[in-house]
């Protein structure tokens, strides 16, 4: 399949020099075409595709055409549908490539697209980011870095969920059923989802799991070989085991100080030990996300920054479901829920379940 590579221009014309180079030496074998703005091209040609977002940043982590772009995106709503998409994004500084690389995959995401796992490619102003990765295959940097824009351009062609017919879903929480205006949520999504999936539920609360010790690396692979973790615990004997098994993950976030809350965070966090053994492309990550006041976004960005981007799970169109409500019982009033609950449901069901 051919790819599209929008490629959005530089303020500075000499910020272009390296991504383009780049593209053009990493795509050589590829089948693509490019385009410069979302703008000025036929929606029609884009639905449905695979997109390839570059975008150069740098050395202050601005570019005013990305801006543009995200413009189009938070106000042209659906424009995205059915496409799949990654990102390439060039600094010329140590900073900003991480944060606008989750700040564009959640702009893409709300406009109808699904990311691959693992979807974002960054360099670095030194490059220095790809040290390990060069080492571990006897290049320098830069062919580091090219080898991971050859290997996002294959998977972005070739990457496909499966659906099943009966898939098997895990939601985590570490929050109180009597209490959580986001468990609340979930338990209406859970019900309307009904007999067409097994649905598995593990509470993470206080003192459940210990956050990673961040063991050496080595260390980690050791244990990790034997599907342990230097902890141990529920971690090992049921969570592992359950992330092996389900196609897909709801991560239920309730907003706590603008942050994922700590045990979830343990959670994400003492993943890393299977991730070494194990890769999730092949698993959707959906999340439902409730703040008191406001930040659902911030959320929205740490659980695709973590799960989607470096654990690698996959990231189905309009992953998330966000809601503002404090006080116990306030989400299931908010004006206009059903209908997004069942939208939400739909969209967990049109994603993972296989039709006739
Ligand atoms: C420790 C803690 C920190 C919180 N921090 C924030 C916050 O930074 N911003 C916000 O909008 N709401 C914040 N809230 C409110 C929750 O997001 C809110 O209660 C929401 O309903 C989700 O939590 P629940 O699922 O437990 O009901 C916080 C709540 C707690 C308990």
């Amino acid at each position: 399949m051919s790819l599209i590579v929008i490629k959005i221009a530089a303020d500075e014309p000499s910020d272009n020099v390296r991504i383009d180079s780049v593209l053009n030496s990493a795509l050589r074998d590829f089948d693509y075409r490019v385009i410069s703005s979302l703008d000025e091209t036929d929606p029609a040609e884009i639905r449905g595709q695979r997109l390839l977002f570059a975008l150069p940043l740098g050395k202050y982590g601005l570019n005013s055409a990305y801006f543009r772009l995200l413009y189009t995106l938070r106000t042209r709503q659906g424009l995205l549908e059915g496409c799949t998409s990654a990102i390439l994004i060039d600094g010329d500084s140590e900073l900003y490539t991480k944060s606008t690389g989750t700040e564009l995959a959640f702009a893409l995401n709300s406009a109808g697209s699904a990311l691959i796992g693992r979807p974002l490619a960054e360099g670095t102003g030194s490059l220095h980011n790809f040290r390990i990765q060069a080492k571990l295959i006897g290049v320098d940097c830069r062919g580091a870095y090219l080898a991971a824009v050859r290997d996002l351009a294959d998977r972005l062609q070739k990457d496909r969920l499966q659906k099943y017919e009966k898939p098997q879903l895990l939601a985590l929480h570490a929050s109180s059923h009597r209490t959580s205006n986001t468990l609340q949520l979930w338990e209406q999504i859970s019900e309307r989802l009904g007999g067409s999936f097994e649905i598995k539920e593990i509470g993470l609360r206080n003192g459940t799991i210990s956050d990673c010790s961040g063991c050496p690396y080595t260390m980690c692979i050791h244990f990790g070989e034997k599907g342990r973790c230097f902890y141990g615990g529920l971690m090992q004997e049921e969570i592992w085991p359950a992330v092996l098994k389900a196609n897909a993950l709801v991560m239920l976030c309730p907003n706590y100080n603008d942050a994922l809350s700590a045990n979830l965070t343990a959670f994400i966090n003492r993943l890393t030990g299977l991730f070494r053994q194990k890769r999730f492309y092949d698993k959707a990550l959906f999340s439902i996300i409730v703040s008191g006041y406001s930040g659902g976004d911030i959320i929205a960005r740490q659980v695709i920054s973590a799960l989607n981007m470096n654990k690698s799970f996959y990231l189905p169109p309009h992953f998330a479901l966000l809601e503002t409500a404090n006080d116990p019982g306030e989400a299931l009033r908010i004006p206009g829920i059903d209908e997004k609950l069942d939208n939400f449901a739909e969209n967990i069901r049109r994603t993972l379940v296989q039709t006739a």
